[in-house]
């Protein structure tokens, strides 16, 4: 099946009542027809539902989509993209486990990985996003390469052909934030990755609705984090499962959109003389354009600027604009513009937001579904207030 047809045809079992589409499974434990059947279940002889913090017929549904969408064994779904960041850490790590991250990252994935992992001795040392000096780096008790590409909020580009061979050279579980890309853009497997996390809460939903997130990968490692999710339980609720599964029917032409106007956007802001710098993975002036295009399919949804005059007039440019939402969210059906130094990232010190590419100036505009001429009118417009 193409991409498209499996995101919308792989579904539940139909029941009794011949439904077309999956309907919502919302019970907490499922009956069992004797005694033993309910032994052999908790005993894993026999394949089943038994408790929805266990699993539940619309995560399953959702897991094997993401599962069949980014070409790996298998997936397990959270509460949200945190929890599936944690998961896919607490899962495989352990005491005396070190890990490796590109400093180009989420900022609350930054603080799990500066502030909470220590207090369980797993601790963490920063790469830069160029790979040449990686190899360096690497301890004897290293254990994963955790990246995230396009990163959030800079958009920075690791090369995920490199990032393979480096960890199958190193023996590294190799972990990947594919977020901001989605499968539709970017399938991390292909180059290796053997985790893949996801905050459903973006282009998954795709319209600001539910949270939700999906650790996706090989068989071995998903059974682990499956293990930890259930004794500890960040479980997705069976709703949330239902509108992110549904919400995978769409994908394709809503991101197929999200990039036209991105792209067009991109375009625009990099000719303006407000404007001091505009980043785009597949614009041309990307430092990493080439890898981008080597590993995704379109530059996705996100178009981050620096405002001449820096924040003041950033906060003048928020100000200023009349549709775009501020809002803490991307991946909307409605463009959405961000300052991440005083909110996303503002937890992270100043040194630590400028070594992830974060200027004080950044804004982050998470390019909506709306017509582009609209989008465009209102940012022209506000940049031309905050002058
Ligand atoms: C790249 C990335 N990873 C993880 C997360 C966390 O996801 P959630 O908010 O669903 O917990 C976010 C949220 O913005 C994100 O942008």
């Amino acid at each position: 099946m193409h991409f498209e047809t499996a995101a919308i045809r792989l579904q539940t079992d139909r029941s009794a009542q011949r439904e077309h589409s999956t309907p919502i499974f919302p019970t907490s434990s499922f009956v069992f027809d004797d005694a033993e059947q309910m032994r052999a279940l908790f005993a894993d002889e026999q394949e089943g539902n038994i408790y929805s913090r266990f699993t539940n017929p619309n995560c399953q549904e959702l897991e094997q989509k993401i599962a069949v969408l980014e070409g790996v064994d298998d997936a397990v779904c959270t509460a949200t993209g945190m929890a599936a960041v944690f998961a896919s850490i607490m899962g495989l790590l352990k005491s005396g486990d070190h890990l490796l991250a590109t400093k180009a990252i989420f900022g609350a994935t930054h603080t799990v990985l500066t502030q909470w992992l220590p207090r369980w001795g797993i601790t963490c040392d920063w790469i830069e996003t160029d790979t040449a000096h990686w190899q360096l780096a690497v301890r004897s008790n290293t254990r994963m390469l955790f990246v995230e590409t396009p990163s959030n909020p800079g958009l920075d580009i690791v090369d995920l052909e490199v990032a393979g061979v480096f960890c199958r050279y190193n023996k590294l579980i190799f972990n990947i934030d594919n977020c901001f890309a989605t499968p539709y853009l970017q399938q991390p497997a292909r180059f290796g990755a053997d985790l893949i996390t996801h905050s459903a809460t973006k282009f998954i939903d795709g319209q600001g609705r539910v949270m939700g997130g999906l650790v996706a990968g090989r068989a071995d490692l998903i059974a682990e984090v499956k293990k930890f999710c259930r004794s500890t339980g960040p479980s997705l609720s069976p709703f949330n499962a239902w509108v992110l599964s549904k919400s995978l029917e769409t994908l394709a032409v809503r991101l197929d959109r999200h990039c036209d106007n991105a792209q067009a956007l991109a375009r625009f802001l990099a000719e303006h003389d407000q404007v001091a710098s505009v980043r785009y993975p597949f614009l041309d002036t990307h430092p990493a354009c080439a890898t981008a295009k080597k590993q995704m399919k379109r530059g996705g949804g996100l178009v981050t600027f620096e405002i001449k005059g820096g924040l003041e007039q950033g906060k003048r440019f928020l100000d200023s604009i009349q549709m775009l939402s501020l809002s803490a969210n991307l991946g909307d059906t409605r463009s959405i513009a961000t300052h991440p130094a005083s909110t996303t990232h503002a937890k992270m010190t100043e040194a630590a937001r400028l070594e992830a590419g974060i200027s004080n100036g950044l804004i982050r505009v998470s390019v909506g579904l709306e017509h582009i001429d609209d989008i465009v009118a209102d940012i022209s417009n506000a940049l031309e207030i905050s002058k």
